[in-house]
């Protein structure tokens, strides 16, 4: 089984979050297909990983490419923040790689591409949960356009969101390819023939509220921060300003109480050649915390 996802800042990654000794466990909090895992494994012989990811598709094919490291590799099928209130471990290491992985836009058959035609779902958590489909055929006007707004940063949410109740009122919006028909036809023509496609924003934004991404992170950061041992590192990895502003204000808020330092006082982004090998790379930002080594 060939992986689909490219990992981003892999040698930024590696060194930020190299094991602190022989007994060090790292927690992969995000493993998808567990590219960066497969690295850090291959790096540093004596590490184990625990692989958490609440897709499980995803922890399948995290499992399958990792099988070869044996007992070194545990695999969670959890929401990070539940695993990280749920579980004892004391890592000394944590790798979030936020967002979804290519093999969900490309594969999963869920709707997470404008340019797919695809039942219009997006959840990550297989079946739980209001669906993509069921928030744009529910929400009010209002609420729908609130949230394109907030979650996409979308100037034109109220129009799109219009457009959407009037489109459902002919009958409901059920794949992708329907709703990115809409928001096409929503947008003046000069806004179609921008950098990004016009449906970029909205669909981020149903992916977001769909799987409650901006509140979980919110949630997990101070759970990680908690449970690192001394001397441990925490690390993200975000692709839009609204996650990286959460990332930031929670690594300030730590450091500036006492017990641990940021260790990338801006965050770090892709060289140029990464960005020219793996476009999707391009957004990404890491930001690295650490608890500090004389602290409990
Ligand atoms: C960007 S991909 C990770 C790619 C991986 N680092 C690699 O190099 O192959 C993010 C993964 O995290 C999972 N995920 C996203 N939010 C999650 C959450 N709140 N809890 C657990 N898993 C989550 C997604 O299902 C996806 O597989």
């Amino acid at each position: 089984m060939e992986p689909v996802h490219r990992s981003v800042l892999v040698d930024e990654v590696l060194r930020f979050l190299e094991p602190s000794g022989p007994e060090s466990v790292l927690v992969d909090a995000t493993l998808g297909e567990g590219g960066h895992s497969a690295c850090f494994l291959q790096r540093y012989p004596s590490l184990k990983i625990i692989g958490v990811d609440v897709d499980a598709t995803m922890a399948a094919r995290g499992a399958a490419r990792l099988a070869e490291h044996g007992d070194r590799v545990e695999i969670v099928n959890a929401w990070f923040d539940e695993f990280f209130s749920e579980s004892s471990v004391r890592p000394d290491r944590v790798l979030l790689d936020l967002g979804i992985s290519m093999y969900h836009f490309s594969l999963s058959g869920r709707g997470f591409s404008f340019r797919s035609d695809e039942p219009l779902d997006m959840r990550l958590e297989g079946g739980s949960g209001a669906s993509a489909a069921d928030l744009v055929n529910t929400l009010g006007a209002r609420e729908l356009a609130d949230l394109i707004f907030r979650y996409g940063e979308e100037r034109l949410s109220r129009r799109i969101a219009s457009r959407i109740v009037d489109a459902r009122e002919e009958s409901p919006v059920t794949t992708s390819k329907e709703l990115a028909d809409i928001i096409w036809r929503a947008v003046p023509p000069n806004y179609r023939h921008g950098r990004i496609h016009p449906a970029t924003r909205t669909f981020q934004a149903l992916r977001i509220a769909v799987n409650g991404e901006l509140e979980r992170v919110e949630r997990v950061i101070p759970l990680v921060l908690d449970r690192l041992k001394a001397g441990g590192r925490l690390g993200i990895i975000s692709f839009h300003s609204l996650e990286d502003r959460i990332v930031k204000h929670r690594f300030r808020d730590a450091a500036a109480a006492g017990d641990y330092e940021v260790l990338t006082p801006r965050p770090v982004t892709p060289t140029e050649v990464e960005v020219r090998e793996n476009p999707a790379a391009r957004s990404a930002k890491l930001r690295v915390i650490e608890r500090k080594p004389e602290a409990a």
